[in-house]
């Protein structure tokens, strides 16, 4: 639900309110819509003025310093513009001043439009009632008979308080180190978050936090956060500007970005999602958190809970068979498995990563009979069944690559540089479009598919589109996005029960974007679970454990040879949506035992792990020997507090790990997840005002251990 507008007719100040934050913007006597608050909430006559800036001097007109909410590049701009214009005539100034503005649908929508050209900018802007979180998008008009090419576009261009204070947070990475948070101050130098890759790629995450230095901390203090929603390339800017303002810019990447706008075309961004939290970066993320599963998920509020999964790629890798897939089955369903996943290898001459991407029927050879004899032993042992797919690429070596050599990205006579022996086909084409959507919609209705592990293994290179008309071609950044969009959304309303996951060799393309049609993504191919501790804090700053997939595999790990016991390797991938990536023929009866006693008690608190409040207790981060993360259920019933050693010390840190977010007044009975006594010192009940001051530490010792605690509320 959408929070209510304030804009009335006639009105110079505009203002979005709700759970605690305003967002306020005003035009000045000039005409230029400025940025006014966003922040905490403010009372409803609370001074809100627009004044026009004056000149700050010769190096500074009025104009280039006034604080605009999507300025235009033009006037002598030396900030980060909303747009980019060039016209017919060469004429590249674009300045823009408030035309109008309308309410619909819960939805602001302020029309901007240049002093002169007929062009249009309308901002929308919506705030989600439950948590404050403001969405932000940009549609440009072209309004006049000639056409005009832009440059550059954002969703938005967001204004914090003046402060010199300010901090920045983000996450980066590369493939297997996915998700590593950074720190760094705010200042006049521009920091660009940005991906050049033609998806969102493991680089940088389009999702920002800013905090104050010495007022924001893990609980307390203000965060400002947003993330894009868009799986293409980005850029989000950050900057502090020579008065002191932070400037948040979000969009497109204008890196090869051109966009040649036909008279009466429009075109509008993706959302920039963007929330207001005092209550720290914990508190920022459990709304944000929250936010998702309300507003961008698929299913919304009722979604269905993460089932386990048993998915055979790091036990079989390309070797699959219907015999070995059985047998595998049969042991994931002993363990509690709920869903059983086929992963890459079965189909055409896929033997390895050299071949057959592209043609998706069924390897005869590994499957005599289709994949119908594997998906109804799957589902007589209680599962259901899922497939692996990778639509967006082609192998050279491929039927679809012999027959369509014209249909990947490429500028012609220039190299097809390789990623994974693969090429990437041009979504942005409708015929290529048209045909993967056709292919996954026979394939997921033929074997009535519960699940898609939908993968995508390389990023762009030579991203040509020489079909398209010479002046259309950098359409492509937008266009093959918008189309994978497509696809996903209709797979899906054709398919309401079909669950999807998106992969990118592990964590390369989550964002808000591919989450709406996303049940669930793959966060890292680094199965390690030391190394996903971290991976799994810097994931759920900016996303849902909901969404987080985590599986336990084989030790020593194949990432980078850690060894690690099954319970340790357990109680680090219950901390998401749990899976089984292990080669169960390896295992004896007592890790089936341990493994069957895990999933149960997994399931047990999955709702609270999936869909509660996420407390950092103690981060793992790089040098911590310890670590403690917190889950409690939105309604306050039920928590559970994992507590991890990396390794024991002869100076072990006794401090108790306190509890957070819990009733102060209720009473809690507590005991170890998947059974144990509890111990020493621990006592079994209390009440939540003693679990939070006096908190509970488990006795680890050894190298890799770990335990955790379950509270159930008694009153
Ligand atoms: C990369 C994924 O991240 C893996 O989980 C696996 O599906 C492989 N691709 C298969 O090629």
């Amino acid at each position: 639900m959408n929070a209510r507008v304030s804009a009335p007719a006639g009105a110079r100040v505009f203002r979005l309110d709700a759970a605690g934050v305003t967002y306020a913007m005003g035009v000045d006597e000039r005409g230029y819509l400025q940025p006014l608050h966003w922040g905490l909430a403010l009372a409803a006559d609370d001074p809100l003025i627009a004044r026009a800036a004056a000149e700050l001097s010769g190096f500074d007109p009025a104009g280039s310093i006034t604080a605009q909410e999507f300025p235009g590049q033009g006037e002598g701009l030396v900030a980060e513009p909303g747009v980019k214009a060039a016209f017919a005539d060469g004429n590249r100034d674009l300045v823009l001043k408030y035309r109008a503005h309308r309410v619909e649908d819960d939805a602001l929508l302020v029309e901007l439009a240049d002093i002169d050209r007929p062009v249009s900018v309308t901002l929308r802007y919506v705030m989600d009632a439950g948590t404050g979180v403001l969405g932000r998008s940009a549609t440009v008009a072209n309004e006049g008979i000639e056409p005009v090419r832009l440059d550059r576009l954002a969703a938005a261009v967001l204004t914090l308080p003046v402060g010199d204070d300010y901090c920045l947070h983000y996450l980066s990475g590369r493939h297997a180190a996915e998700w590593t948070r950074h720190t760094a101050p705010v200042g006049p130098a521009l920091t660009l978050l940005e991906s050049r890759r033609g998806s969102t790629g493991h680089g940088n995450q389009p999702w920002f936090a800013v905090g104050r230095d010495g007022l924001t901390s893990e609980e307390h203090g203000p965060v400002w956060y947003g993330a894009l929603a868009w799986s293409g390339s980005f850029r989000i800017g950050v900057a502090r500007d020579n008065l002191g303002r932070v400037r948040v810019s979000a969009g497109y990447n204008p890196h090869d970005f051109a966009w040649t706008l036909k008279p009466a075309e429009v075109l509008e961004t993706p959302v920039l999602w963007a929330g207001y939290s005092g209550g720290g970066w914990g508190g920022a993320s459990r709304d944000f958190h929250r936010f998702q599963a309300a507003r961008i998920l698929p299913g919304g509020a009722a979604a269905r809970l993460r089932p386990v999964l048993y998915n055979s790629w790091e036990a079989t890798a390309f070797d699959v068979t219907l015999d070995g897939q059985v047998a595998l089955a049969e042991k994931a369903a002993r363990i509690g498995a709920e869903r059983f996943v086929l992963d890459d290898g079965w189909f055409g001459e896929r033997h390895g990563d050299r071949a057959a991407l592209g043609d998706w029927t069924v390897n005869r050879a590994k499957f005599p009979d289709g994949l119908a004899p594997l998906i109804a032993r799957v589902r007589a042992l209680g599962m259901d069944f899922g497939l692996w797919v990778e639509p967006e690429m082609v192998n050279p070596d491929s039927d679809l690559y012999r027959a369509h050599p014209d249909w990947v990205l490429h500028h012609p006579g220039r190299p097809r540089t390789e990623g994974r022996n693969q090429l990437v086909l041009n979504l942005a084409r409708d015929d290529v479009r048209d045909h993967l959507l056709a292919v996954l919609d026979a394939l997921v209705r033929d074997h009535d598919l519960a699940f898609l592990k939908w993968d995508y293994n390389r990023n762009w290179t030579e991203a040509g589109w020489p079909d398209a008309a010479a002046e259309d071609r950098q359409r492509v950044h937008v266009a093959y996005v918008r189309n994978l969009y497509h696809i996903l959304s209709e797979l899906r309303r054709r398919h309401p029960a079909l669950e999807m996951e998106a992969c990118s060799g592990g964590g390369g393309r989550v964002d808000l974007g591919i989450l709406a049609w996303s049940d669930q993504v793959w966060p890292s191919d680094n199965t390690d679970p030391f190394d996903r501790l971290a991976i799994q804090d810097g994931f759920t700053r900016a996303y849902s454990p909901q969404v987080m997939m985590a599986w336990v595999t084989d030790s020593p790990n194949w990432a980078n040879g850690r060894r690690t016991p099954l319970d340790y390797r357990f109680l680090s991938a219950m901390q998401g949506g749990l899976g089984i990536g292990a080669n169960l023929n390896h295992w004896g009866e007592a890790e089936f035992a341990a493994a069957a006693r895990w999933v149960a008690a997994y399931k047990e608190v999955r709702g609270t792990v999936q869909r509660g409040r996420l407390y950092r207790i103690d981060p793992p981060l790089d040098d911590a020997a310890a670590s403690a993360t917190m889950y409690v259920s939105a309604d306050g019933g039920q928590a559970v507090m994992f507590q991890m050693l990396r390794g024991s010390m002869f100076r072990d840190d006794p401090t108790p790990h306190r509890a957070r977010g819990l009733d102060a007044a209720a009473t809690y009975a507590v005991r170890m997840l998947g059974g144990g006594l509890l111990p020493d010192g621990v006592p079994p009940r209390a009440s939540g005002a003693w679990w939070m001051a006096r908190g509970l530490r488990a006795p680890l010792k050894g190298d890799y251990s770990g335990a955790a605690f379950v509270f159930d509320r008694e009153n």
